[in-house]
């Protein structure tokens, strides 16, 4: 084995965190629980995950459970996880490994690749993690520490394509899953975007951005587009204790998840007026718009929208709509931004 990844898996060995995915010394962790967890961890933070992996594996301990759950329950439980898209790909994945695959994750990278939802990292990750495969695994984390091990001053993503090389050649035949994580952990502890704790490192007489004392410059990347701002009015009717909600189509923003009806999500210098708003409510009713407003931020946009109140003498039909009880709203899965919106109502 190189010494970078003794070095590295050494350090691993005293100060790995301790994951509910992982599993104890020595034993070969569930590829179902390896592929769930590195769903999960796709766009999320490990501190928010741990406890959806918790459930999730409570309710669906295995692929077969998860694939014979009815997908509105996955949606449900995966509500505050954001990316809803992971969650539809997740139940259409253990389809197919229950259908084509026999039940059994297939084993090697290139295999993993062809499944819905798993891309590049994410296939190196299961083939490294789960099958001991000596494929090289490539996070935003990774990027960091590599691009300053190696002193990389080509911009992303462009710089791509180098770090993975560097990445296959340091790691090891041996151990491969345990030198992705361990490059985890490095990432998530020692070697951060800010401050990095240089001085803890095992890479630190190998790193050559520390050499030079300009660690905090890598990884290059080009500088942040600025989020442009939607605007919309959202949209609270009532009927006896219920409130009308949206099931939204399957493709698309948050796609197959409930929601409040809404003017369309557009980048705009004013929230529109009732009167512009008038060819998307869900009905026409009297409505009474509060002046306070809930702000959320996607990947490409923050939106900001406004509520409309008003309430029917019955619980009228309205296409894709459904009622749903007030008290309840909590236990119905609405993702963070509607769960935000409905605050409004409070106000
Ligand atoms: N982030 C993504 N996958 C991870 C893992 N297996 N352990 C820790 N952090 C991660």
């Amino acid at each position: 084995m190189n010494s970078s990844a003794t070095d590295l898996l050494n350090w691993y060995d005293t100060h790995k965190r301790t994951l509910p995915w992982r599993a104890g010394n020595g034993i070969t962790p569930d590829p179902y629980r390896v592929w769930l967890s590195e769903i999960m961890l796709q766009q999320t933070t490990v501190a928010t995950v741990k406890s959806y992996f918790e459930k999730f594996t409570t309710l669906w301990p295995t692929v077969q459970a998860l694939a014979s759950a009815p997908q509105e329950l996955i949606l449900k439980e995966w509500a505050g996880l954001g990316y809803y898209a992971r969650a539809r790909n997740l139940h259409k994945c253990a389809g197919v490994v229950m259908n084509q695959y026999g039940g059994n994750f297939p084993d090697t990278e290139a295999e993993l690749k062809k499944l819905p939802g798993i891309g590049d990292y994410t296939a190196a990750a299961i083939a490294a993690i789960a099958f001991n495969e000596r494929a090289a695994v490539v996070d935003g984390n990774i990027e960091r520490i590599i691009s300053r091990t190696h002193y990389i001053e080509t911009l992303l993503p462009k710089a791509k394509k180098e770090i993975r090389e560097a990445v296959a050649q340091i790691t090891p035949a041996e151990r491969p899953g345990d030198f992705a994580q361990a490059m985890m952990d490095l990432g998530s502890s020692i070697c951060s975007p800010k401050n990095p704790e240089c001085l803890l490192c095992p890479w630190q007489t190998r790193c050559q951005a520390q050499k030079a004392g300009d660690m905090e410059r890598f990884p290059v990347k080009p500088p942040k587009k600025v989020k442009p701002i939607r605007r919309a009015i959202s949209f609270w009717l009532e009927h006896d204790r219920h409130v009308l909600l949206e099931r939204r189509p399957d493709s698309g923003l948050l796609g197959g998840m409930p929601g409040f009806f809404s003017t369309p999500w557009v980048e705009r210098s004013e929230i529109p007026s009732l009167i512009e708003s008038e060819g998307f409510q869900p009905y026409p009713a009297k409505w009474l718009v509060g002046n306070k407003l809930a702000t959320h931020t996607f990947t490409h946009f923050h939106l900001e929208t406004a509520l409309a109140i008003s309430q029917t003498g019955s619980k009228i039909n309205v296409e894709s709509g459904f009622w749903h009880p007030i008290a309840q709203l909590d236990e119905i899965g609405l993702p963070t931004v509607f769960k935000k919106i409905a605050k409004l109502y409070k106000c």
